[in-house]
């Protein structure tokens, strides 16, 4: 058994043990790359996290997942899973197996498999719903942006703080009707914007490293699971966040309802999203700006991962050449 310290981090082999989960996810996701069947790639993808995650050496609680029990087959919300531990570590999961189903069915870039173990009580239980986000990179001052704050507000704020002219920002926003507002706002302040059709995980990563990929901020509304899961990242890379939880129907007030969310005006910080040691695993399934995707010779599969700890700090970019493709049978 590898080092843990007791109560604050988790067991480091752990790290390692989520990868091999999102890897076979990735490679499984892979077969119905670009065949246009959305539901197909999710079923496969998220029976294949499902069996490896039973797999694992700790008894887990999926707090992120993909619905209510009884709406989904696996990862409904509250679902215990995991083979036990003897140390009877108990864990938070949030996971996505296909973070971008579009991407996947259509073959197009930045479709990763993601997967989180957390502290138990660490994650943010959050409902199938949306959420408002707001992400700036680490190196600012603390409360730099924020989600009760107009775009222009935070836009003025981030050049500030990075002394440099709005015109010189790039936001990154999802590619959505209900973002005409916001994009009409950032073009009228005067900031780039990166558009993208889906993947906000990865667009909230980008944050972290403008002078890489680009952009500065990242801003809208977006998956509420993929809110906690990026949030994740951030607590293992550094940078800013915050969200506010959207009902856009009666549905969605009925989730959150259920779910024991009375306030949905309330604001999250990246500490109530994520308030413990956690590690963020995921795997690329199609290639994209983070990763390679699944790539198949004819006697070997290759994925590329990465891996981070909170507690540490510490991210893993990981290449795999599954020599023995029949494992994922
Ligand atoms: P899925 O893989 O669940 O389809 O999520 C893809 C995604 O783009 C997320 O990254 C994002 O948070 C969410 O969809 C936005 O939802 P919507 O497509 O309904 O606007």
């Amino acid at each position: 058994m590898s080092e843990a310290v007791e109560g604050t981090e988790l067991d480091r082999a752990l790290a390692l043990d989520i990868v091999r989960v999102t890897e076979a996810t990735a490679v499984a996701a892979a077969q119905w790359l670009g065949r246009g069947d959305e539901a197909s790639a999710d079923a496969a993808a998220a029976a294949a996290m499902h069996r490896e995650v039973a797999r694992l050496p700790f008894e887990g609680v999926v707090v992120v997942g993909e619905g209510e029990e009884g709406d989904c087959p696996v990862f409904y919300l509250g679902e215990k899973i995991g083979a036990g531990s003897p140390s009877g570590a108990a864990l938070d999961l949030a996971v996505d197996p296909i973070e971008g189903s579009t991407l996947c069915a259509k073959a197009l870039p930045n479709a990763m498999s993601v997967l989180v173990v957390a502290e138990r009580g660490s994650l943010l239980k959050v409902p199938p719903i949306y959420m408002e986000k707001v992400a700036v990179g680490p190196g600012y001052p603390e409360g730099i942006v924020r989600v009760a704050a107009t775009p222009t507000e935070n836009l003025n704020a981030l050049a500030k703080a990075k002394g440099v002219r709005v015109q010189d920002l790039t936001v990154c926003v999802l590619d959505r009707p209900r973002h005409g507002y916001l994009i009409e706002e950032i073009r009228t302040a005067g900031a780039a914007l990166r558009l993208i059709g889906d993947g906000d995980i990865a667009g909230v990563i980008h944050v972290t490293n403008p002078s890489q990929t680009g952009i500065d901020m990242y801003l809208g509304i977006g998956g509420a699971a993929e809110g906690v899961l990026a949030a994740a990242a951030l607590a293992c890379i550094g940078g800013q966040m915050e969200g506010r939880l959207v009902a856009l129907n009666k549905e969605h007030r009925a989730w959150a309802k259920l779910a024991g969310i009375t306030d949905l005006t309330k604001t999250y910080g990246l500490e109530d999203m994520v308030a413990g040691d956690l590690s963020f695993a995921a795997t690329g399934i199609t290639d994209g700006s983070m990763m390679a995707g699944v790539h198949h010779s004819p006697t070997t599969i290759t994925t590329e991962s990465v891996v981070m700890r909170a507690s540490t700090h510490t991210r893993r970019w990981i290449r795999t050449d599954h020599a023995d493709p029949r494992k994922f049978d």
